[in-house]
């Protein structure tokens, strides 16, 4: 059942204006994907591979919606500055544990913008030589994208818009939010 977003999640939902997506939306979208991708990778023991702590509950959902056998692996990154994320730049704090060389590797990903720190990324996973390697994310801001990456499974096509919700954060919270909704004004001031 849908939880009613004022009476559920008071203290949160009240600093939101709108909500984008509910989570039944979010949920059927996330099974379809789960559908597609157990397709596509049946006979492949694909291992799928998460940066924390965003893609939190779109890679616990999307696991469970895949029906063929699978694996999980994380990686944790942290900005060095600003101005070094402005460039994609990020430092590695958690790497892999599992080896993906000749794997089939789907980098999931909760939001794609500028594509600068899924490119990067990238980057660093295509060095272990992995059999495939394709990304998957739930939200796309395509006017955003200053790189042209090629991402293979995508939830929702987003406005240019911050939003919280489903993992995603503004100053780490709003992360609990089953639902993804738009800030109010005042409340993204002070981001
Ligand atoms: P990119 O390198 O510009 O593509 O950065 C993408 C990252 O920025 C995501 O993995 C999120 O952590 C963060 N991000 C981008 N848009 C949003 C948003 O609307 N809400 C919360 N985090 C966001």
């Amino acid at each position: 059942m849908n939880p009613s977003p004022n009476t559920e999640y008071p203290e949160l939902a009240g600093d939101l204006s709108e909500i984008l997506l509910t989570t039944e939306q979010i949920q059927e979208r996330v099974h379809e994907l789960g559908q597609q991708i157990s397709l596509d990778y049946a006979g492949k023991n694909p291992i799928l591979v998460g940066v924390l702590k965003g893609v939190l509950f779109f890679i616990a959902d999307l696991l469970r919606a895949i029906t063929i056998p699978v694996e999980v692996d994380f990686m944790a990154v942290a900005s060095y500055s600003a101005e070094a994320r402005d460039k994609g730049l990020v430092r590695l704090v958690k790497d892999l544990e599992v080896p993906i060389t000749d794997r089939h590797v789907l980098f999931v990903e909760d939001v794609v913008d500028t594509g600068l720190t899924l490119n990067y990324l990238l980057q660093t996973l295509r060095m272990h030589k992995p059999a495939s390697l394709e990304v998957c994310t739930l939200f796309s801001k395509h006017k955003l994208r200053l790189i042209d990456l090629k991402l293979k499974y995508i939830g929702f096509e987003l406005p240019d818009r911050f939003v919280v919700g489903y993992g995603l954060d503004h100053r780490e919270r709003y992360r609990n939010l089953p639902f993804v909704g738009l800030l109010k004004p005042q409340v993204l001031r002070n981001k």
